[in-house]
């Protein structure tokens, strides 16, 4: 139980008790890739792996952090963090958020222990966010509404991080709920809890991510660029993720960006026939996790030889329905859909073939759609 790891963590860091423990979990995209920051839709599930905060009003300007994961503790300026490229960021992220919204973050001494896996892509960086937002917030005694504490930690990370990512990874870590996947309209912040009761499995490539930052926001651009194109035929168009494929076919772009604006349209497309089908009690359709996987390698080129090699493999293991990448790409992990059993008696061998095919220790893990973010003492949805 990893509430007693963070407590015997902070007691070993500061002595005593911690006055809040707050835990939020990683996340996997199931459909909706590259879709949130285009004002599209996206349909992420949290997963059984957790990052957990533990923090007490401390003493003196200054507030203190350790991690488990992390050899050096870290120390800010309590009123006035400064953004340093440390790990704690990511805690002096929520006090700069927390501050500027006019909310007092009292000087804190904060635990972190995870087991959300770190740089793979499963959103180990919003599952601290979330955590620290809960934390900070119940130690300031402000009521924390999980909608509100997400985007305050979505900020954090745009912001004083410097990241500017999309709401997925912060909503879903903030408001996920066990059995469910959770619809996001990213135009909105609108939520719908679909029910998801199939198992994944996590693949991690185990491909250093040195490109993704950079390809990230290449591709942002990208889109930022054809919607300005678009609207000089399409004054009204609210996103890019709002152009309807049909729409498209009568513009002329340039490439890459015709290709980039398909894969936006047409993957919030199949994110709504992906959360009709959960709607109505069906499961996982593979296929349409399949056009999502051909259209990020394809279409927004954010694929990987790696990637591509598990998709292929995963499909050709029975009981698998369905594969794709998650997350941002270039690299990091993959997922396939199936029965329990069969992702279970699959992983080991397609494991032992990728090392040997690739050299590279790959990790798995299989999950259900598990909870969001919670207190410690308080209901998992308290405030959602
Ligand atoms: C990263 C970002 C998300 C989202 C995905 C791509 O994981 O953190 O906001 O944009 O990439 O769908």
């Amino acid at each position: 139980m990893s509430e007693r790891e963070v407590r015997a963590l902070f007691a070993r860091a500061y002595g005593g008790e911690p006055c809040v423990v707050a835990s939020a979990p990683g996340r996997v995209n199931l459909i909706g890739e590259h879709t949130d920051y285009n004002g599209g839709e996206v349909l992420p599930i949290a997963i059984a792996r957790r990052t957990w905060v533990a923090a007490r009003r401390g003493t003196g300007e200054r507030s203190r952090a350790v991690s488990a994961a992390e050899r050096s503790p870290g120390e800010f300026d309590a009123r006035e963090p400064v953004r340093t490229g440390a790990w704690w960021d990511y805690i002096a992220g929520v006090v700069s958020e927390m501050e500027r919204r006019g909310l007092v973050a009292p000087p804190a001494e904060v635990a972190v222990w995870s087991d959300v896996p770190l740089g793979a892509g499963l959103s180990s960086s919003a599952a601290l966010e979330v955590a620290t937002t809960l934390a900070l917030l119940a130690l300031a005694g402000v009521a924390a509404e999980r909608r509100e504490a997400a985007l305050l930690a979505h900020r954090a990370e745009c912001e004083f991080v410097g990241l500017a990512v999309g709401i997925m990874d912060q909503f879903v870590s903030a408001l996920a709920r066990p059995g469910h996947a959770l619809h996001v309209w990213c135009d909105t912040g609108a939520v719908e809890h679909v029910p998801m009761g199939e198992s994944v499995l996590i693949f991690d490539t185990a491909v250093p991510r040195a490109l993704r930052g950079s390809e990230y926001s290449t591709r942002s651009a990208e889109c930022e660029r054809a919607l300005a194109l678009l609207r000089r035929r399409y004054p009204e168009l609210p996103s890019l993720a709002a152009v309807s494929p049909e729409e498209l076919s009568g513009v002329t772009l340039p490439e890459p960006l015709l290709r980039r604006a398909r894969h936006v349209s047409e993957e919030t497309h199949r994110v709504r026939r992906m959360v009709e089908r959960l709607r109505s009690g069906a499961p996982v359709d593979g296929s349409l996790l399949i056009a999502s996987h051909e259209s990020l390698r394809d279409l927004y080129d954010c694929s990987s030889p790696e990637l591509d090699w598990f998709v292929a493999r995963a499909m050709r293991a029975p009981g698998v329905r369905g594969a794709r990448l998650t997350g941002a790409g270039w690299g990091g992990c993959a997922i396939a859909v199936g029965d329990e059993d069969a992702l279970r008696a699959a992983a080991p061998a397609i494991a032992a073939e990728y090392e040997g095919a690739f050299g590279r220790a790959p990790r798995w893990w299989i999950t259900a759609a598990a909870a969001g973010a919670s207190v410690a003492g308080e209901g998992a949805s308290g405030g959602a």
